[in-house]
């Protein structure tokens, strides 16, 4: 597989996997990790990642959606997965047959899934604790989830779960409520399901006494920490899996005064050296990226003018040849962009920066100094 253009993604293997064993020596003994690789692994490739993190000991992988599973099990991924995310009920069937579990929490999902159920299909039950999102609420509804599922004749409980909403804080309070809530849920189940799980990357790293016998970590695994708070606290170093870069189609030198792209926003203070970048917002590179640095040489640069649907323009410290590496995310010498900094001139979250990334960008895939695949999602 081939690409034609100079901008592209590199994604480090080693990383993912590095971040996976650490997590995984982190935890305590009997707790397994859930490689969470929904929305293409965070833009890193739903299938390159799950592969990583299972050869690295990961038992699980979560996805948020029937879509998301299907593809993984196509591309021949075996290992358990389940889908955190709603899955309409006419759809069980489909999951049972590629042995994927789905979440449940509703009584007349149950009740619908079992009209189309001709095959054994394991579901996880979600209870909202406090995240108020999906879940049952109640105990008296988990009760009643219960007493149906011991009806369904084809509907196993394989899990019990919930998600933290606030973990990624160093306030505790919301999610010490959330923990005890769960506790008080699991307290009706006549029999502990085979698996219990609450944590995501930021309760599995702070909080080990939530562990219990797994946990759902997606942002850690990726090398990026759950928030810009959580990070001094984090437990070991995290490895950033993907960088983002690109060669200078253009140079050519502004004369004072000179406009630059769309609306005329940059004029020309001096005489200065202005890079053309090949990558826009129609790759993620969003409009409200104007004025953020990228890397040349070494050195920042800003970018000036308006961004783009497929290119944006630089000021460069010096005149550089076209074709000249520019780096978006990563590192060159003694200089870094991180996700997060460019989260924080988003005014986002990294989770947001990664996941955005369009599929137009190729992706290259290293071990190492190695290149082991290169994928052009234009042209599959
Ligand atoms: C239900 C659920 N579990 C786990 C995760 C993983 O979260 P994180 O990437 O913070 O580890 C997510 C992601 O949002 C999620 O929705």
């Amino acid at each position: 597989m081939h690409y034609y253009r100079d901008t592209w993604m590199e994604i480090r293997l080693d990383a993912i996997s590095e971040n996976v064993r650490n997590i995984r020596r982190y935890l305590a003994e009997g707790t397994e990790l859930m490689a969470v690789v929904k929305a293409d692994g965070y833009g890193h490739g739903a299938e390159e990642t799950a592969e990583a993190a299972l050869e690295a000991g990961a038992k699980w992988i979560g996805v948020a959606m029937l879509d998301e599973a299907l593809f993984l099990r196509k591309r021949g991924i075996d290992a358990p997965i389940l889908v955190l995310g709603y899955c309409p009920p006419q759809h069980a069937q489909v999951a049972a047959e590629n042995r994927i579990s789905l979440t449940a929490f509703q009584e007349g999902w149950l009740e619908e899934a079992g009209r189309h159920l001709t095959a054994p299909l394991n579901v996880h039950i979600k209870c909202d604790t406090g995240m108020g999102r999906l879940g049952v609420r109640t105990l008296a509804e988990l009760d009643s989830l219960l007493a149906a599922l011991k009806k369904s004749k084809w509907i196993r409980t394989e899990g019990v779960f919930t998600h933290f909403a606030a973990a990624d804080t160093l306030e505790g309070d919301y999610y010490q409520k959330q923990l005890e809530k769960f506790q008080a849920f699991l307290s009706r189940f006549p029999e502990r399901p085979e698996w219990i799980h609450a944590s995501n990357s930021a309760a599995a790293l702070l909080h080990p006494e939530a562990a219990f016998n797994l946990v759902r970590t997606g942002i850690v695994m990726y090398g990026l920490s759950p928030s810009e708070e959580i990070k001094p606290a984090l437990p070991f170093p995290l490895k950033p899996a993907l960088s983002l870069h690109s060669r200078l189609s253009h140079v050519k030198k502004a004369e004072k005064g000179a406009k630059i792209s769309y609306g005329c926003t940059y004029t020309a203070e001096q005489d200065e050296w202005i890079g053309t970048v090949p990558i826009g917002y129609a790759d993620g590179w969003l409009r409200d990226l104007q004025g953020q640095e990228v890397l040349v040489n070494g050195k920042r640069a800003p970018i000036v003018g308006r961004i783009c649907m497929d290119q944006c323009m630089i000021r460069l410290p010096e005149r550089v040849d076209p074709g000249t590496l520019v780096t978006l995310i990563g590192r060159q010498g003694n200089e870094e962009i991180s996700a997060d900094e460019i989260a924080r001139k988003r005014n986002t979250i990294n989770y947001e920066i990664v996941s955005t990334l369009s599929q137009r960008i190729p992706r290259i895939y290293k071990q190492g100094e190695k290149i082991v695949k290169i994928k052009n999602s234009l042209f599959s």
